[in-house]
Order: structure tokens, then sequence, then C-alpha cells
């Protein structure tokens, strides 16, 4: 059984398992850690033509996505399961994603995603079935696909497997309240730009300090909030 699953309720499922498809995070699918079915909300529209979406009462611009096909698609993919899965709404209402909410997410074994589009969801979907509104920064983005898959892989690189090295988290920026220190690989002079001499001195106590030190003052310089964070 895999560690985690997902369903992604969208317009465009192509879209985010093309995504979700590649490198690290379609690896850890292969292997079957890591689960996500991608559910076409339009599969459940019951009009003729397909539609998912019409105009908002009490008139404004744009489209709005029916709450009934969403419901409906919410109640086929919940059907077979005895408790009722956590379910997020990627929306700029939300509150703002981060590491410490991935690493919340990351101890639920399923996970329900509603993508919006157009002007957004009507707000009785959102009752009936959200548990948590979620967004990934404060700007306004078409739909809610790039922001699901930005969960998912956040969510699922902390999954154990998922990283060849489970190390790779610890040090990583944001997981303690600080930036990661800068890193080098080779060669050791680039365009007349040496590695600091500590990382190759083989002094693992001194390259600890080092990177302490420097993740710090990098985090005061670009993140000095970071650090007041309890
Ligand atoms: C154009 S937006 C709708 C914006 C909405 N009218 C508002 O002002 O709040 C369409 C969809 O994109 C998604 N979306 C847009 N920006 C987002 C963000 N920053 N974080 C998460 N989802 C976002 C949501 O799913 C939303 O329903």
């Amino acid at each position: 059984m895999a560690a985690i699953r997902f369903d992604i309720m969208t317009l465009f499922p192509e879209l985010v398992d093309t995504v979700l498809g590649e490198s690290i995070i379609g690896r850890a699918r292969k292997n079957g850690i890591v689960e996500v079915f991608a559910h076409n909300i339009r599969d459940y529209s019951k009009d003729k033509f397909r539609r998912v979406d019409d105009t908002p009462y009490g008139g404004g611009k744009g489209m709005l996505m029916k709450p009934d096909p969403i419901c409906d698609c919410f109640d086929a993919i919940t059907a077979e399961f005895p408790q009722k899965p956590y379910t997020v709404y990627m929306s700029p209402k939300g509150t703002v994603f981060t590491q410490k909410k991935a690493r919340e997410l990351s101890r639920l074994s399923h996970i329900v995603i509603l993508c919006g589009h157009y002007e957004g969801v009507d707000q009785r979907a959102i009752d009936a079935i959200v548990d948590e509104e979620i967004s990934i920064g404060d700007y306004v983005l078409t739909g809610g696909e790039i922001p699901a898959t930005v969960l998912v892989d956040a969510v699922s690189r902390l999954i154990d497997g998922v990283l060849a090295d489970p190390e790779c988290h610890e040090k990583e920026s944001h997981t303690q309240n600080l930036l990661e220190y800068p890193q080098y690989t080779r060669p050791f002079d680039f365009r007349g730009v040496t590695v600091p001499e500590v990382l190759i001195s083989g002094h693992h106590e001194n390259i600890e300090k080092w990177r302490r030190e420097e993740a710090r003052k990098l985090t005061e310089k670009k993140r000095p909030d970071l650090l007041e964070d309890p």
C-alpha cells in the first residue's frame, strides 16, 4: 500500500499528471510509495454540453464552477473509503502554504485536493466538502492545478523512501527556521572563483560550524522573519 494517496479534482487532469509524472515524484509513483489520481470534474456534469460553470448570482464578471459536478466527483472518489479523507481547496483566499504545513499534511495517508478555475467555486461546494483552503502565495493564478502540484510535490518529498537520502530534509531551507547554507560542487575553481577552503579541509566539525554560521547569516540577511518564528 502507498504511504500517501492524493485524489485531485480538476478540469485539467493531464496537466496535473504530466507535472507529477516526472523526476522524483514520478519515480515515487512508479515505486508505489505515492499514489496520485487526477479526476476530471467534467465527467460528472449532467449537462449535455458537459458544462461545469455558470454565471454568478448577483452579477459580476466571469464564470463560477457549479457545485453539483464537484460534489458528485467527490462522492465518487470517497465512496470506497469508510472515513472522509482530508480535503483541501487550493485557493488564493486560503492560508499560505509553508514547509510546516507540508510536514503536517505528510502525516496523513489520504488527501483530496480541489482545483478551482475561472472565477472560482460555488461556496456551497466548498462548505460541503472542504476541510482547509490553502494558497501557494499572495497572487492569483488562472487555476488550482499548479498550486495542487506544488502541494503534492512538497508533501511527497517528505515521505520516507521518496528522496534517496532521508537526511536531505534535515538541513534544508525552512526546516529549522533557517535558510540552507551555500553549497558548492566541482570544479574547485570556476572562472576564478574558488570553493571556501573549509569545505575541502576534511574537518567535519569545522565544516558543520561554517555551515551553521552561513545559514544563520543568510537567514538574517534574506529572511529575518524566519528567526522570529516560534
Ligand atoms: C482566477 S482564480 C479565482 C480567484 C477568485 N476570484 C478570488 O478573487 O479569490 C481561479 C482558481 O485558481 C486557483 N488559485 C488561484 N490563485 C491561487 C493561489 N495563489 N493559491 C492557490 N490556488 C490558487 C483557485 O483554485 C481558484 O479557484
